[in-house]
């Protein structure tokens, strides 16, 4: 988080330095820019309006799709030159930013897990090899302009771990067949990392499930985005039929058990207390080191209690960690009538 503030921060600095440092001089590629910046913040504001206006997912997605392919031309562009003088500087400033904080997250799809041997038999696997490649592969796709190309370069990137490039290939796919199967879920992937735009990852993912539900990749970025969402049940389901389509398929196991723990059973309140807290508080909340907590005041108040445990106070631990089902448990027990 504070490197993506420092990260931002530099950005925006570099940003306020350019117009002042740079030369006036026009190049084709100003123009492009331009044109492409305009294009921008005419998506921008269309899809703030779009939003709130509740129009219907197809548009909302042809205009993302778009806005992801301005970001992605403009991020090929050299850096921004004095034509950035003559714009007002403080809109264009915030959509920049809010354009490069969309990039930024689309290129932290890189930390997302990596679905190792994911739509790969294995001769394919020299694929993976195949990372040097994507150069040649690039350059042709962007010189045939043909989705089978596109197709072949985001594949090569995916399979080299490269999510952030893949995504610039598929979202070409995209824009000429709009319900490819395979470029919907893999770009959907790489949206997930980015908090502004992780619904509409999700919303590409269900598509390509319902597209093409015996794929077992859609199952498994299905399953993995559901649990982002806290939708652990679903999860576990889409997460099973893709162990059922690819028995030997390896990549489900640790999520599942993740998410089997976070549904599975009922959680006593009382053992979570006398796991964490009954050192300090007591067994029976009577008091230790630290304070009596029967009949405390600060029991009342259910968010300030979550906010004690989950962040503590001075003298007091914090307790990440019980975030979710346990917490909850224990909330409901301190709170009870029946407590002590
Ligand atoms: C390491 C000892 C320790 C543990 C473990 C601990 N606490 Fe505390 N807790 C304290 C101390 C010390 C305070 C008093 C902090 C202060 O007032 O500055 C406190 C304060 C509180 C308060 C506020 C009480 C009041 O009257 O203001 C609540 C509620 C509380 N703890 C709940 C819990 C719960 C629930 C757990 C288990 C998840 C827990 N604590 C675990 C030491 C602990």
């Amino acid at each position: 988080m504070i490197f993506v503030l420092l990260v931002l921060g530099t950005l925006a600095f570099a940003l306020l330095l350019l117009p002042i440092l740079a030369p006036t001089r026009l190049t084709p590629q100003d123009t492009r820019r331009t044109e492409l910046e305009e294009e921008k913040e005419l998506l921008l504001g269309n899809l703030r309006e779009l939003d709130s206006a509740g129009t219907d997912a197809g548009t909302l997605t042809r205009e993302k799709v778009r806005l992801t392919q301005v970001l992605h031309e403009l991020d090929a562009l050299p850096p921004a030159p004095a034509a950035a003088q003559a714009r007002p500087a403080l809109p264009t400033a915030a959509a920049t930013l809010l354009g490069v904080a969309l990039l930024l997250g689309v290129g932290s799809a890189t930390f997302l897990p990596q679905w190792r041997n994911v739509g790969l038999s294995p001769n394919e696997q020299a694929q993976l090899r195949g990372a040097a490649e994507l150069p040649r592969l690039a350059a042709k796709a962007e010189k045939t302009q043909a989705p089978a190309d596109y197709l072949a370069w985001g594949d090569a990137a995916w399979d080299a771990g490269k999510f952030n490039e893949a995504a610039k290939a598929y979202t070409q796919v995209l824009l000429k067949e709009r319900d490819n199967a395979k470029a919907l879920r893999r770009v959907g992937y790489a949206l997930l990392s980015s908090r502004e735009m992780a619904r509409d990852g999700m919303s590409f993912i269900a598509r390509s499930v319902a597209l093409d539900p015996q794929a077992p990749e859609g199952q498994l970025l299905y399953g993995y985005g559901l649990g982002l969402f806290g939708q652990y049940a679903e999860g576990i389901k889409a997460l099973e039929t893709y162990r059922k389509l690819d028995p030997d398929g390896r990549d489900a196991d640790e999520l599942l058990v993740e998410y089997q723990a976070k549904v599975g059973g009922q959680v006593d309140g009382q053992l979570v207390f006398a796991q964490n807290c009954a050192s300090c508080h007591g067994q029976a909340g009577e008091g230790g080191t630290g304070p009596k907590l029967v009949g405390s005041p600060a029991l009342k108040n259910e968010a300030a209690l979550r906010q004690i445990v989950l962040n503590g106070v001075t003298g007091m631990p914090a307790f990440p960690q019980l975030e979710g089902k346990q917490l909850d448990a224990l909330v409901k027990t301190l709170q009870g009538e029946s407590w002590p």
